[in-house]
């Protein structure tokens, strides 16, 4: 049987495998990065931080169900001093992806330079989609007239592979015009999606909400938010310049949802919900579903299908 390539290239940064988690699932501690570190998971993700350190949201702010996830976390983060002095401490063996949250474009500015003097990250995942920051200006992500000005001025100093994590858009043209803008600047990846923001989940026995911030609402994850992430996928793909690598996220937990998502462009895939429900086993697992779907496809890697999903 000839040899399944799982391994990914995301704009040149080699990741051992395709599959990693996504920000703010099991990432926050030294504990939880340590556990990444000697999992099977192809890179690590931070949790997306601030300059300060956070507490977060009052709890409960997490509730899962069979198909999804409604979350409010509020950015629980050890601060940036923290990621940096805890990637000094140790031997890192696959690439690191940084996530970055400023609560103001000016802290973002900070925090993407403190980044830059570091040499054990590999590459900075900038979040401008958190949906579940009351004191935060408003999510760039959805704010096209201010992003473009934002992100010239990051490229002004910034030297590290630097993508963006990206929220859900609905609609085509938003994404269109997003991609124009992205396609301006030496940006290494996107990241989509970020949860479906302003979910709200209930327990009708109870007759109430399921979280407490934010009087229950929260961001959407887990499968059923799986079609909007590959709707987003697949048209930035379409629109952005291909050097521009796509790393797929949301709704996934099997080995063909991972095919999926790589069908419709991604070069490499997150898990959040299924990572937070299932625990570091999880990327063995799905590696495992994804060989023995390639198996059977008589794929011998991702590349022979990256993109290529089919029209009537
Ligand atoms: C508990 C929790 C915390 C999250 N924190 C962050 C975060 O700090 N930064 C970020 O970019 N995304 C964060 N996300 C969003 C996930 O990274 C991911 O984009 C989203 O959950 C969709 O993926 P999924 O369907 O696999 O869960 C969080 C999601 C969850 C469930």
């Amino acid at each position: 049987m000839k040899k399944i390539d799982t391994t990914a290239s995301i704009n040149g940064i080699k990741l051992p495998l395709c599959i990693m988690n996504a920000s703010g699932v099991l990432c926050t501690t030294e504990q939880e990065l340590s556990n990444l570190l000697n999992s099977f998971s192809g890179g690590i993700v931070t949790k997306s931080c601030t300059y300060k350190p956070r507490k977060g949201n009052v709890i409960p702010r997490y509730f899962e169900w069979n198909i999804g996830s409604i979350n409010s976390m509020g950015l629980p983060n050890l601060g940036i001093n923290f990621y940096l002095s805890f990637l000094e401490k140790k031997k890192i063996n696959k690439p690191i992806f940084l996530s970055i949250s400023g609560l103001s474009k000016e802290e973002n500015y900070f925090l993407v330079k403190k980044a830059n003097e570091s040499s054990k990250i590999t590459a900075i995942e900038l979040n401008l989609s958190c949906p579940n920051i009351v004191e935060k200006e408003k999510m760039l992500g959805y704010d096209f007239y201010q992003i473009s000005n934002f992100i010239e001025n990051i490229f002004k100093f910034n030297k590290k592979p630097l993508g963006i994590k990206l929220p859900p858009y609905f609609r085509e043209e938003h994404i269109k015009n997003m991609a124009l803008v992205l396609n301006q600047f030496p940006i290494f990846f996107v990241t989509c999606i970020n949860s479906l923001p302003n979910g709200l989940f209930i327990d009708p026995m109870k007759e109430s909400v399921v979280i407490r911030p934010k009087k229950g609402f929260g961001g959407i994850g887990g499968s059923i938010i799986k079609p909007f992430a590959l709707a987003n996928i697949h048209k930035f793909y379409t629109y952005l310049r291909k050097d521009i690598s796509i790393i797929g996220c949301g709704g996934i937990s099997s080995g063909k949802d991972i095919f999926e998502h790589i069908l419709c462009g991604a070069s490499a895939v997150q898990i959040g919900t299924q990572f937070m429900k299932e625990g570091i086993s999880v990327f063995e697992r799905l590696k495992k579903e994804l060989i023995f779907i390639l198996e059977k496809k008589n794929y011998s890697s991702i590349n022979s299908f990256k993109g290529k999903l089919k029209n009537f």
